[in-house]
């Protein structure tokens, strides 16, 4: 018998210091009489700087609720048990940290002691807060390549379409017989006409290339240097390896995004002539390199001319996808842009 109680109190101890999650003793006055080893360990406070000496209140900066991170209404110590409760504890750093814990009242210890167990929610809740993050910046992009396909569309289709139509009128009006001074007005309108259909149809193009979503991401890079080449005087040479298939829309969509914002930070500031595009498929990995031999920059020390938005961007739209972004560049030597992209097999062809 007395063995049986020795060995039940050496387990009770022994389950007191080694459970992961903190327990706190406190009297009914409120009054710390008991922490655990985890507790130290969550909090930064000894259990000799606690126990006798410390309040309750000195702890627990209060329970969360729905409307408020934390309060001191309804306190569980009034009540004799709470199954389950969010609270913030205070560290012995000063730092609050978000705790989901118990309350359990013992009436037969001194006269209904409460005890607390405590387990820590920063890294849950951050790892939340950073998926929500994720996912609203993935609604906001989405929205955003969803916009710009309709207008797109619109001005390719309803604009373009119109300028044509007027273009094909005005050549039907040119071939009548016309006094010169007239005839000479009338080259004038179609020129500003054909000028105003190439302006539309750039820039549809450069919003969302009908390409990207028909014929998939190396046509649409393909044509993109093409348009840049004439655009920007910079000789853009594409080389592409593996097989030249589709991948998730997403894949696409933020590659070819990916693409123009280091071409054009390349004919913004690499004061080149050239720039080489690479493409690279090797079944399980999507590379695109964009590498140019002009004037570079020190990564560490970005000087940023523009907003400084697009390196940013083009990290966070790697990310979504499960790739990276790597960057090199050397002063006087140039910059070589990396985006790698995990893809399987079977996703990509269509
Ligand atoms: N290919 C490049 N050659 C030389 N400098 C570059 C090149 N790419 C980027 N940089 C430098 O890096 C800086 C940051 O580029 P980033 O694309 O983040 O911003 P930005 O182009 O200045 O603005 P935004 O892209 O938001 O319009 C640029 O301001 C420029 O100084
Ligand atoms: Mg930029």
């Amino acid at each position: 018998m007395v063995l049986r109680l020795l060995e039940e109190s050496t387990f009770l101890r022994s389950l007191f210091e080694n459970v992961s999650d903190a327990i706190l003793v406190v009297d009914k006055d409120g009054t710390v009489t008991g922490a655990n080893a985890a507790f130290e360990k969550m909090t930064g406070w000894s259990a000799a700087e606690v126990i006798g000496h410390g309040e309750l209140c000195d702890i627990c900066r209060g329970v969360a609720t729905c409307s408020e991170e934390s309060t001191c209404v309804e306190c569980f110590s009034k009540k004799s048990s709470v199954s389950s409760f969010e609270m913030q504890v205070r560290t012995r750093d000063g730092k609050e940290i978000p705790v989901v814990a118990s309350s359990t009242r013992l009436p037969e210890i001194g006269h209904g002691a409460l005890v607390l167990i405590l387990r820590d929610m920063s890294e849950q809740q951050r790892a939340q807060r950073e998926r929500h993050q994720r996912q609203l910046t993935r609604n906001v992009i989405e929205a955003q390549e969803a916009e710009r396909k309709r207008i797109s569309r619109d001005l390719h289709d309803g604009i373009g379409q119109a300028l044509f139509s007027i273009m094909v009128g005005l050549k039907v009006v040119n071939q009548l017989d016309l006094d010169p001074a007239m005839r000479e007005h009338l080259d004038e309108v179609q020129k500003l006409t054909a000028k105003t259909l190439d302006e539309v149809k750039n820039m549809s193009v450069q919003l969302r290339p009908s390409a990207l979503d028909d014929l998939g991401l190396v046509p649409a890079v393909r044509s993109y240097a093409k348009g840049y080449q004439h655009t920007f005087g910079i000789r853009a040479q594409v080389e592409v390896q593996g097989k030249g298939r589709r991948y998730r829309s997403e894949v696409e969509t933020a590659v070819y995004r990916i693409y123009q914002e280091a071409m054009i930070n390349v004919a913004k500031y690499a004061q080149t002539e050239e720039v080489i595009v690479r493409l690279h498929d090797t079944g399980d990995l999507l590379e695109l390199i964009v590498e140019d031999r002009g004037v570079g920059f020190d990564p560490e020390n970005i000087r940023v001319q523009g907003t400084g938005l697009g390196l940013f961007g083009m990290r966070e739209r790697a990310d979504l996808i499960g790739g990276k972004v790597d960057l090199i560049s050397v002063p006087g030597k140039g910059t070589t842009v990396r985006v790698t992209v995990p893809v399987q097999e079977e996703e990509a062809s269509v």
